[in-house]
């Protein structure tokens, strides 16, 4: 084999494109005489495009052999990725870009990270038995949710206070994930407003993430926001009523919402700067305060860049400090329950999923209230530690509810062959959390865009490499249990 490449890949040489290539839309043709046919219609996947726009020819090598031999031409031209394609070796280097409150906050859990553990753990006690000589040569990654279809099944999950990691934080994640055609999960607590990802974004899925506020008012009005941003579907997160107790932020002091930071959804909206005026209105004189320290200086200033407007006007308007107090007087609401979510229900068409389901009856619960999926996830170990990590919560919630609607999960996925996994224990889609951060803060939209593109690529290898060409084809019985 040519060009330094692995004498056990088989693909290459240049170029990619070797043999057929076929135009969207139209029908995948059915593989592997063993195999049922593959689903009737071929997918807007953008991965896997030669070019990278809607409607162009697609190259059957397929996202995986694409992405391999886009890195190994590259090496040959002494150029590697720029940023690292294993998980250890990613976060390594994020560790060493970010300044020490940013990676703490995005690496951190609760306690003492023992469900962050077990969410990776979980993953170790599955394993893949593959099949071969089933030809897998053409396989579709694609599945459909929610009425579109998706490249692959995967979104980018909401990850607030992404500008501690990138100053183009959110809007940097909405161009990748636009580039590649992945839906983004638009944070509640982004570092942008959702208007403002969702101009980047063309016509490529998205969707909002809510936490309920102590103000149904500005509930409703991020609501019909997202239903204006273009959002296929609302995911309500439940786990996160309260901040989990976590070490790492508290040793540090450090709360990105204190400073202003991950607000932007609501400095954004009208019925919340209501609020803040109404607050800063009512405020009466200013009890005598402590001299300043740099510290706080520094967090005024970041307050100040927050709040729409002049930045020198705001370092003397009591709204951006207002704003940061009234954020953190109305976030959230640990009263919530089963009836607000009948409120919700009645007031948007869109499908909402509740996140942060681990138990089997809450899973049923939700689908007799009207919701339409749910994510198992225990928030990346960052709430509630030592609780069931969301692998294994996985089958039980699958068995109650997976035949009624999809099951997505999160909490540990860090690579293609994790989506597999996920996908053939029952859920529908992976949302991808830290890893995507990662890939942020070393290089930006290319950054988060080559984290996808890495993902999506393995899981297409992983899916030919056992014997698959479609991702209808997985199931349990896929899998054995190794521990
Ligand atoms: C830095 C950070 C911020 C997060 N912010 C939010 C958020 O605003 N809303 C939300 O529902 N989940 C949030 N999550 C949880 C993710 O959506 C997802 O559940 C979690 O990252 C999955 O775990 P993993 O990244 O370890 O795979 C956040 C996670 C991280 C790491």
């Amino acid at each position: 084999m040519s060009c330094g490449v692995s004498p056990d890949s088989p693909l290459l040489p240049l170029p990619v494109n070797h043999g057929t290539v076929r135009s969207h839309p139209g029908p995948v043709p059915a593989v592997g005489r063993s195999h049922p046919p593959i689903g009737a219609t071929a997918p807007p996947c953008v991965i896997g495009r030669e070019a990278g726009h809607y409607g162009d020819r697609v190259d059957e090598a397929g996202a995986g052999r694409r992405r391999q031999n886009e890195v190994y031409r590259a090496g040959v031209y002494g150029r590697s990725p720029r940023v690292p394609v294993g998980i250890r070796r990613l976060q390594e280097r994020a560790k060493r870009a970010l300044d020490a409150r940013a990676y703490a906050y995005v690496a951190g859990g609760a306690g003492d990270e023992v469900t962050q553990r077990a969410n990776r753990a979980a993953f170790d006690r599955w394993a893949v038995v593959p099949r071969v000589l089933r030809d897998a040569s053409v396989r579709d990654t694609s599945v459909e949710l929610f009425g579109r279809r998706l490249p692959a099944p995967l979104l980018l999950g909401p990850v607030g206070a992404l500008e501690l990691v990138h100053p183009e934080a959110d809007l940097a994640v909405a161009r990748a994930a636009a580039a590649t055609g992945v839906p983004m999960v638009f944070s509640n607590q982004g570092s942008r407003s959702m208007e403002e990802c969702a101009a980047a974004m063309d016509g490529s899925p998205r969707w909002f993430q809510l936490y309920w506020s102590t103000s149904d008012e500005l509930v409703e009005s991020l609501v019909h926001r997202a239903e204006k941003a273009g959002c296929d579907a609302l995911v309500v997160t439940l786990d996160t009523t309260m901040l989990g107790w976590r070490p790492r932020d508290l040793d540090l002091g450090h709360l990105p919402f204190a400073l202003g930071k991950g607000i932007a959804q609501y400095t954004s909206d009208p019925v919340f700067r209501r609020l803040v005026e109404e607050r800063a209105a009512a405020a009466g004189p200013r009890d005598a305060q402590p001299r300043p320290t740099p510290a706080a200086v520094r967090a005024l200033v970041t307050m100040a860049r927050a709040w729409p407007g002049s930045f020198r006007e705001n370092l003397r308007s009591p709204l951006p400090r207002a704003a940061v107090e009234t954020f953190l007087a109305i976030y959230s609401r640990p009263s919530i329950s089963w009836d607000d979510l009948a409120w919700l229900r009645s007031r948007t068409k869109l499908p909402i999923l509740l996140k942060g389901v681990l138990h089997p009856d809450d899973a049923r619960r939700a689908l007799d209230e009207g919701m339409d999926g749910v994510v198992v996830s225990t928030h990346g170990g960052r709430q509630v530690d030592r609780s069931i990590a969301a692998l294994d919560a996985l089958p039980d919630v699958v068995a109650a509810i997976g035949d009624r609607a999809p099951v997505l999960l999160d909490s540990g996925i860090r690579s293609g062959a994790d989506v597999f996994t996920a996908v053939a224990l029952g859920a529908r889609a992976v949302l991808l959390g830290r890893p995507f951060a990662w890939g942020l803060a070393l290089a930006g939209e290319a950054g988060v865009r080559q984290v996808i593109e890495d993902v999506v690529g393995e899981f297409d290898l992983t899916l030919g490499l056992t014997g698959h060409t479609a991702v209808d084809q997985l199931g349990p019985e896929i899998l054995r249990r190794v521990g």
